[in-house]
């Protein structure tokens, strides 16, 4: 999605948007469509083909929305993509269960994702990171989306002791299921992309499911197929439901907060990016991930009638929460269009709020810090060379690609 400052002077911005179109976030000015929302029609009704939805752009409304389960449900659809038809995960994938049995779901699933937990794979992580940036090391022109795109995949892989083979067709695989009509991903028409994809992922992890049953490991799977989730192990269906959501949540999203970074630093000094002398990597990373926003939105069903902003929401109606806005609303950030890497506090909400906040959240703080760190230890200074390709994808926003012309620098020649 392209990261546009929307004109100070524009406000009705967001006349006949279809926010629902995923070319629109490859071509359009969505953060110009969203200042325009949050600043005129807080609460908006979206027309679409299968089933006309709700829009919240603010963040206290985001955050409620996503956050108060017992007015906005998980159960019924998640994404604009599943409108119109009931969640084939609901009460089994732990991102469609509602509290309290996905309180069950998350003390268990959790558990190995917590930042006590992920921790003890740093070192690993950060080889994979180290071989995959390795390349920019030489200078030259370097595809930095292309490669860092790999790395959640391939730490996914390492987590669950998949072979590395495997870490390019799953994650192509991954994209194609929340970005089915982009041309790098698409296997036929959107539906069919669609469907063969979640087929290929199940069927992959049944395999390995299989091969763990014969030989248990320690590894994230064969944890999964030891859980117990109310008194009982999750049966076939429920492993290959969260292992699917497990991986593409963790794919799709991370490496895109590292290359509108890039993108950001390269903006504020007129074209060459260059790292800030002095840089606090946990700031660094927040600012990185309010920036980014890789996911635009999650949506819940009302359980009940709800009044927000003057109008009702009717029992039953699908409420979209549009997060890369909540994450530039000008009541909540100064300077919401501005990258400053010292934000404090960075009241974003890239990994979403409440019960279903982001799982992984740990895990990708991690991955981000090590990416910054050896990003900044191997390149003095960059400068984009082309146009970026960008997702098209109406939930994933970042780019396919992203050239860079970079000069190496010695290593340890780092500032703190
Ligand atoms: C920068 C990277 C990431 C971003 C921006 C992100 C974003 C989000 C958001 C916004 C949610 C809330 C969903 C909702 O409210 O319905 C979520 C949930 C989730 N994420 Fe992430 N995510 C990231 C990385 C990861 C990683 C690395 C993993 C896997 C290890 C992961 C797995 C999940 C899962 C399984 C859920 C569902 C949690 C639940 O329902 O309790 N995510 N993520």
């Amino acid at each position: 999605m392209r990261i546009i400052e929307p004109q100070a002077d524009i406000l009705a911005g967001h006349a006949g948007v279809n926010l629902a179109d995923p070319d629109f976030y490859a071509t359009g000015n969505a953060h110009l469509a969203w200042r325009s929302m949050r600043t005129t029609e807080p609460l908006l009704w979206h027309d679409h083909p299968r089933e006309g939805f709700w829009v919240v752009t603010r963040r206290a409304d985001v955050r409620r929305v996503l956050g108060e389960h017992e007015t906005f449900s998980s159960q019924h659809g998640t994404s604009i993509a599943m409108l119109g038809a009931p969640d084939p995960g609901a009460g089994l994938m732990m991102q469609a269960t509602d509290p309290p049995r996905h309180q069950r779901f998350r003390e268990q699933l959790g558990r190995p994702l917590s930042a006590h937990a992920v921790s003890a794979y740093e070192e690993d992580i950060r080889s994979i990171v180290r071989r995959t940036v390795a390349p920019a090391r030489d200078g030259g022109v370097w595809d930095a989306a292309a490669a860092i795109k790999r790395i959640p995949m391939a730490v996914a892989a390492h987590l669950m002791r998949l072979p590395d083979a495997d870490v390019d067709p799953l994650m192509r695989l991954a994209y194609a299921t929340l970005a089915p009509r982009d041309p790098l991903y698409r296997i036929g028409g959107e539906e069919e992309t669609l469907a063969r994809a979640h087929y290929e992922i199940s069927h992959y992890f049944s395999g390995r499911l299989a091969e763990r049953r014969r030989q248990p490991s320690s590894d994230l799977l064969s944890y999964l197929m030891s859980i117990e989730v109310e008194g009982r192990r999750l049966n076939e269906r429920e492993l290959l439901l969260n292992c699917l959501s497990m991986i593409v949540g963790a794919v799709v999203t991370t490496s895109h907060a590292v290359s509108a970074t890039l993108m950001a630093l390269a903006d504020a000094h007129g074209g060459e990016g260059r790292w800030p002398s002095h840089l606090r990597m946990d700031s660094f990373v927040e600012e990185a991930l309010r920036w980014s926003s890789p996911i635009t939105h999650f949506m819940r069903r009302a359980r009940k009638d709800v009044e927000l902003h003057g109008r009702t929401i009717a029992a039953g109606q699908a409420v979209t929460s549009w997060i890369a806005s909540a994450n530039r609303d000008e009541n909540v950030f100064d300077h919401p269009y501005a990258f400053d890497h010292c934000r404090r506090p960075n009241r974003h909400v890239a990994f979403g709020s409440g019960p279903h906040r982001c799982v992984g959240a740990p895990l990708a703080r991690l991955m981000l810090k090590l990416i910054f760190e050896e990003l900044r230890a191997d390149i003095e200074c960059f400068e984009p060379v082309g146009e970026p390709a960008h997702v098209v994808s109406n939930q994933v926003a970042g780019v396919n690609n992203l050239p860079l012309r970079v000069k190496a620098r010695q290593r340890d020649s780092v500032t703190q």
